[in-house]
Formats: structure tokens, sequence, C-alpha cells
């Protein structure tokens, strides 16, 4: 008993002593910790027998709680006070201004994708995409395009590796190929992605986009592809009239074949949709070839159909009068605040907030 009660007396003054938490927690794991004394004492209830053993066991439990108690509550003390310290040092100043919350802003190539995937999703297109990398069968042959087409020259088109098999696609028509291969028809659908050419100046970037559309079935016609371009033309320009004139044009893949340009005038240097008498190219379509159709496995006297490609980028340019192509691959911050759009999801209220 005497060692418990030593002990005690021992322990209650290195506690009162203790003037700070690391010191405390010494303390803690004098008693308590390996090889404490409080712990090691336990050891010697097996060595005594009968009432002593009940009692020192009692006893023994008691300063253990104790000691316990006395220490934990002297350690929040010193936390709480080390927690006042802090806040009493380190005030916050409410009177600084708040940090402005920054938005990001959408690529007018995304947002254009985004409108023209819309305005044909309302007439019933489905989205479809093919890869960046095809090979020169989908890119290509399929498309009835013959061995010495300009287009396969080394000039036009990026190969990757030796033999001409892969390359980067040169136009968005390999997804009419992977669509109408993988399903059966009818087929209706767009296909927005980038597509890759050699060629580089104000109006041609080595990497451009654009969006196909094909639309498969057993009575489309050309007055169908009509209809469909120049509903999709008004919607996007958002004017009520336009001048859409085709062109009579060759592409392997379609017979007959046509450019379609649209009617603009210069008004103060800007240009004006659908007025005036100035033409602008802006797609290639036609009724898709039954050579195409073929490769496709798609039986030529039940179904037909057209397709279209359309310059997504030139959309924007005409659309936000954006001069110069290769401005939107430049990945300049600055431009993209100027021309960018803000995210939808963004609250009204921080609307101005921005870089
Ligand atoms: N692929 C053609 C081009 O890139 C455009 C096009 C698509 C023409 C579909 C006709 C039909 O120039």
């Amino acid at each position: 008993m005497d060692e418990i009660l030593h002990l005690e007396k021992e322990f209650k003054s290195k506690i009162d002593q203790s003037d700070n938490l690391h010191k405390i927690e010494q303390v803690k794991s004098e008693a308590f910790g390996k090889n404490g004394k409080i712990g090691e004492l336990f050891k010697k209830i097996t060595t005594l027998q009968g009432e002593d053993r009940k009692n020192f066991a009692s006893n023994l439990n008691k300063l253990k709680d104790n000691i316990n108690n006395l220490i934990n509550s002297k350690i929040s003390l010193f936390e709480q006070e080390e927690i006042n310290k802090k806040l009493s040092e380190d005030r916050i100043d409410v009177t600084l201004p708040g940090r402005p919350i920054t938005f990001g802003k959408i690529h007018p190539v995304t947002q254009v994708i985004d409108e023209v995937t819309a305005i044909f999703g309302e007439i019933g297109f489905l989205v479809a995409e093919g890869p960046d990398v095809e090979n020169e069968y989908n890119n290509f042959t399929a498309l009835n395009t013959p061995p010495h087409h300009p287009a396969r020259d080394m000039h036009d088109t990026f190969y990757l590796g030796q033999n001409k098999e892969i390359l980067l696609r040169t136009h968005t028509s390999p997804v009419q190929i992977r669509t109408m291969m993988s399903g059966k028809p009818p087929f209706k659908i767009i296909a927005p992605g980038r597509t890759y050419r050699c060629d580089s100046d104000q109006t041609h970037t080595p990497m451009f986009h654009q969006v196909e559309g094909l639309h498969i079935d057993k009575n489309v016609n050309m007055g169908h592809l009509k209809g469909v371009l120049d509903y999709f033309i008004k919607k996007f320009f958002e004017v009520d009239k336009i001048k859409m004139r085709f062109r009579p044009s060759h592409f392997p893949f379609t017979e007959p074949s046509a450019e379609v340009d649209i009617g603009y005038e210069l008004k103060d240097g800007k240009i004006v949709i659908g007025e005036g008498d100035k033409w602008l190219e802006i797609l290639g379509c036609g009724m898709v070839h039954p050579n195409v159709l073929k490769n496709c496995k798609v039986n030529t006297s039940v179904y037909q159909g057209y397709a279209f490609g359309i310059g997504i980028d030139r959309l924007a340019m005409l659309k936000y009068g954006i001069n110069d192509l290769r401005s939107f691959f430049e990945t300049d911050v600055r431009w993209l605040e100027h021309y960018g759009f803000d995210p939808l999801d963004i609250p009204a209220n921080y609307r101005g907030y921005s870089r």
C-alpha cells in the first residue's frame, strides 16, 4: 500500500509542477506509457493473495483513475489555452475585399458544336463519333475515293507511319462508314469532331473541326437535304430568311454533289447573313454514292440518303465575327476571355466576375 500512496504523492506533485503541454504529456507517459510506473505496478497484483490482493487491486485502480483524470484535465486546459492564444493572435480582417470568383469560358468551337448538336437533335439526329486517327479504308477507300485522288496525297494528308495505312482523318466522313458498318438502316446521325489537313493560312489550320450529317432511309431525297439545311442555317444564324444556293460540285462519295453557299453582305465591315449579293461557301453535301452504301452492306435497292459536311470553325467565325482562324487554337487566355462564352451554370449574380 505504501507504494500506491507514494506514487500518488509523486505524480500529484509532478502534475502540479507541469506548466505546459509538453511537460504534462511527459508525466502522462511516465505514468501510463510503455514501462510506465503505474502500469508496472499492476503486475504486482498477481503476486498477492486473498484480501490483500483485492484491496491492492482496488486501490491501484483508484489511483490510476485519479491520476489519469488529473492529467487529462490539465492537458485540455493547456490545449484550450493554446487555442485561445491562436485566436487572439490570428485575427480575421473583415474589412479586406473578398477574392473574386473566377470562371473559365467556353471556347467558341465548343459553343458552336453544342448549338449545332442541339439544333439537329431537335429534328431527330443522333450524335455519332469516330477516332481522330483513322485507317486509310474508312477515310478514303470505303468513301469511293480512288487511289489517284489528290486528297490522298502526302501534301494534303498527315500519314502516321510509312505505309499510308493509318492517318489523321481528313474529314468526318469516315464516321458515315463506321455508323453504317455497325448498325442497320435507317441512319440519322451527325458527327462533330476534329479533322486534319496539311494546310495553314488565315482561313486554314492543320487541325480544324467539321460536323458530318448522314440520313439514310427508304425515301430520303435531295429535297429533304435542302429542307434540313435551310432549317439548320436559319436556326443557327437566328434569322427568318436566308439566301442559299446549291452549287454543283464533286465529291467521290456523293452523287450528285453540291456545295452550299449562303448570301451575305458587309455592313460597317461586319458580315450580315441572309441579305446582300455576296456568297460564302459553308458546306459540302450530296446524295450518298451507291458504291459507299454497297461498301457498308446497305441494300441500295431499298435505301438511299444524303450526307453533308459543315466546317464548324467557319460557322463560328461567321456567327461571332472572328476573322483569323489561327487565333482559335493559340490558347491565348485573353482571346478566350473576349470571344468565349459563360458556362451555363454560372449563377446570374456571378456573371460580372471573371479573371
Ligand atoms: N467530306 C467533305 C469535305 O471534307 C464534305 C462532305 C461531306 C461532302 C459529306 C459531301 C458529303 O470536304
